[in-house]
């Protein structure tokens, strides 16, 4: 609580330095960052390339999961937005979870992980998808170890990048988190536009983001991910932004939308003061990640910045406005580095995955 009104102030502060005077992108960067091309990765979990390939392999694998039907790219989508375009994830026999899929491109610069904050760093989130009943349904993390020990490409590998540890639960989950730190999408025109190319975005989007932070969306949605600190600037790993969502409670659209159904954070924490706290969301390449908030029940862009600015700043925004924040919006599609599908290494005549194929 302490830090987050701590850090709303912050925000604040570095909005109210760049004022109403028309922005320049010189003054930008108190405000926002362009994003970095790498995640940096933990001590206790350093990348090498043998550990990035064997994630890599990990990330597409379905037999990760109970049913042998779901890899992490069934619902992190890396040929697209890195998400599902759902408003329910759909898992394991036909599963259904409330909560939207986020996208796992830029994943890596959040402090905390999911629209609650429930996972502390990528290493826990990827062993609670894997035992999520709804997601991957493996039973507990002795049936993953043993699965993938059953795979002798997966134990040579995992013995010589982590010696006598080899397969356990925790070696799975640093492959699979060292390749989603290489899920990074740099270089968005809105980077290029902070880093003084003029000429990176159209006049509507610039006029977007005097409206950005004119009408203080920035105040919550700042820094790289437009999501707030990141990790080690600020706020530690471990450490999450939350902002109450809605803000201001009791409008047509928490209604019309059933925004406010879900308590979020507080159903984790079990803080009461954490009723309708939720983390703060990244916008970067949120014009190709519809549907959009926790439950997916906006569809469009132009509708969720109408939300926005009516839930979360009491303020009705025009027409052009509008359009022109979704033009800012925008610019924040980055550069996507080319994905490969790895050769998976096979259980020669059998399979891997038998009896929980119904
Ligand atoms: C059935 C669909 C599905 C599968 C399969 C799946 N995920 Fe997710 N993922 C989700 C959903 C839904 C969320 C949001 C969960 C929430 O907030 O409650 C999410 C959130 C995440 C996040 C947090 C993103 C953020 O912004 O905080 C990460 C990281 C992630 N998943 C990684 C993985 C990895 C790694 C795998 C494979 C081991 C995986 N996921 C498999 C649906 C899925
Ligand atoms: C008081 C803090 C705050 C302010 C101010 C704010 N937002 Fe948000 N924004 C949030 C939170 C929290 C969420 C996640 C809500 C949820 O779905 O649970 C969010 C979600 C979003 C989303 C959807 C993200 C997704 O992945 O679905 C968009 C788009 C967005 N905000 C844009 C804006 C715009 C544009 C403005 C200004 C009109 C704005 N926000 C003002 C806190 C804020």
């Amino acid at each position: 609580m302490g830090l987050k009104a701590v850090f709303s102030g912050v925000a604040l502060l570095m909005v109210g330095m760049v004022g109403s005077v028309a922005v320049q992108a010189a003054d930008l960067p108190w405000t926002f960052q362009p994003l970095p091309a790498v995640a940096e990765a933990p001590k206790d979990n350093p990348s090498t390339k043998e550990k990035l390939a064997l994630g890599k392999q990990l990330f597409f694998d379905a037999r990760l999961s109970i049913t042998g039907t779901h890899s992490c790219n069934s619902c992190h989508n890396l040929s697209a937005g890195g998400e599902d375009g759902r408003a329910q994830p759909v898992g394991v026999y036909g599963r259904t979870g409330k909560r939207g899929t986020q996208t796992i491109w830029n994943a890596a610069f959040h402090t905390v992980y999911n629209w609650d904050g429930s996972a502390n760093t990528l290493e826990e989130q990827a062993q609670k998808h894997i035992l999520d009943p709804n997601i991957m349904g493996m039973p507990d993390a002795e049936a993953v170890v043993g699965r993938i020990n059953a795979i002798p490409g997966y134990r040579q590998q995992f013995e010589k990048i982590f010696g006598k540890e080899a397969v356990n639960f925790k070696t799975i989950a640093m492959a699979l988190s060292s390749y989603e730190r290489t899920l990074t999408t740099p270089n968005s025109p809105f980077d290029r536009y902070l880093r003084g190319d003029d000429k990176a975005i159209s006049a509507a989007a610039k006029r977007g983001i005097q409206e950005f932070i004119d009408v203080r969306c920035a105040s919550c949605h700042f820094w790289i991910n437009l999501a707030g600190p990141i990790p080690g600037l600020a706020l530690q790993q471990g450490e999450g932004f939350y902002e109450l969502f809605p803000n201001y409670p009791g409008t047509d659209y928490e209604t019309r939308y059933s925004l406010a159904d879900d308590l979020g954070r507080v159903y984790f924490s079990q803080e009461p003061t954490d009723t309708r706290m939720w983390r703060m969301p990244s916008l970067r390449n949120i014009a190709i990640t519809a549907p959009y908030f926790h439950n997916g029940v906006v569809k469009t862009l132009d509708e969720a910045v109408r939300v926005m600015a009516k839930t979360q700043l009491r303020r009705e925004v025009t027409e052009q406005q509008v359009s022109d924040i979704v033009a800012f919006l925008n610019t924040l599609t980055g550069e996507f580095p080319e994905q490969t599908l790895p050769r998976l290494p096979e259980t020669p005549n059998r399979t891997a995955v038998a009896g929980h194929d119904h």
